[in-house]
């Protein structure tokens, strides 16, 4: 079955809101790892507007699974990624203004700096993602640039205005997701997924990972975060057996 690493930044949405301690992603992690999350994942932004280095440090002495570390392709962040030495880094583009990441990587101009990040990245035995836009050109200079992986953005998906542009661009993801596999690289989805969208994109077999976050947090306002982990666990379930 497709794993789920669930991003638990707006954990700490919340608790900066106030300057506080609670609530803590790193207990937040903890409880979706009980509750069968496969993965951590959180973004350390430049900006530090949710997750703090506190909490990046926390989590890699305590979680069980496995941590995905967000980051720009910035110096800074290049050197917090060797010291902390998460399993995966994947690389994302980084706009102080922006909400949230708004597109994929700029992987055809930016080919020789992402390039050098990502050689010292493998080197030090970290696996580096890309986070990318469902585009075939984008996912062949990825090819090049030589990552383990990519994350294919379904944020254009999650946000389609209607039926149609919704199927056209699952159909982007899905033949991103084929051509990504053919090239060997790892293959990830992930932003703006919820409950009511997960499904026809889990059904895409060649997706073996998705980072989750928003939604999920969102609920679990609610019913709890295991609940919230647990559903979308059975959700994904329910299409992909493999
Ligand atoms: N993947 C990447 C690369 C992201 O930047 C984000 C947002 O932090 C996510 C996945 C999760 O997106 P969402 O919070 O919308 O589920």
């Amino acid at each position: 079955m497709a794993r789920l690493s669930v991003n638990v930044d707006h954990v700490a949405t919340v608790r900066q809101a106030r300057l506080s301690t609670e609530p803590d992603p790193v207990t937040a992690a903890a409880l979706a790892e009980l509750a069968g999350a496969d993965g951590i994942t959180v973004h350390l932004r430049e900006d530090r507007r949710h997750i703090q280095d506190r909490d990046l440090h926390l989590l890699r002495k305590t979680i069980k699974t496995r941590l995905n570390l967000e980051l720009s392709a910035a110096e800074e962040m290049l050197a917090i990624a060797l010291e902390v030495r998460p399993d995966m880094v994947t690389l994302v583009p980084e706009k102080r203004q922006e909400l949230t990441t708004e597109g994929g990587l700029d992987v055809i101009t930016r080919m020789g700096p992402l390039a050098g990040f990502v050689a010292t990245l493998k080197e030090a035995g970290i696996r580096v993602n890309l986070f990318v836009d469902p585009s075939p050109e984008a996912i062949k200079a990825c090819r090049k640039i030589d990552p383990d992986g990519v994350e294919i953005h379904t944020g254009r998906y999650a946000d389609a205005l209607n039926d149609a542009i919704r199927e056209a661009e699952l159909k982007r993801i899905s033949d991103c997701a084929v051509l990504s596999r053919r090239l060997g690289l790892k293959t990830h989805a992930g932003h703006g997924l919820g409950y009511g969208n997960i499904k026809p994109v889990a059904a895409i077999k060649e997706i073996e990972e998705f980072a989750i976050g928003f939604s999920i947090i969102a609920r679990s306002v609610y019913t709890g975060i295991e609940e919230a982990v647990r559903e979308m666990k059975r959700l994904i379930a329910q299409v992909r057996s493999t």
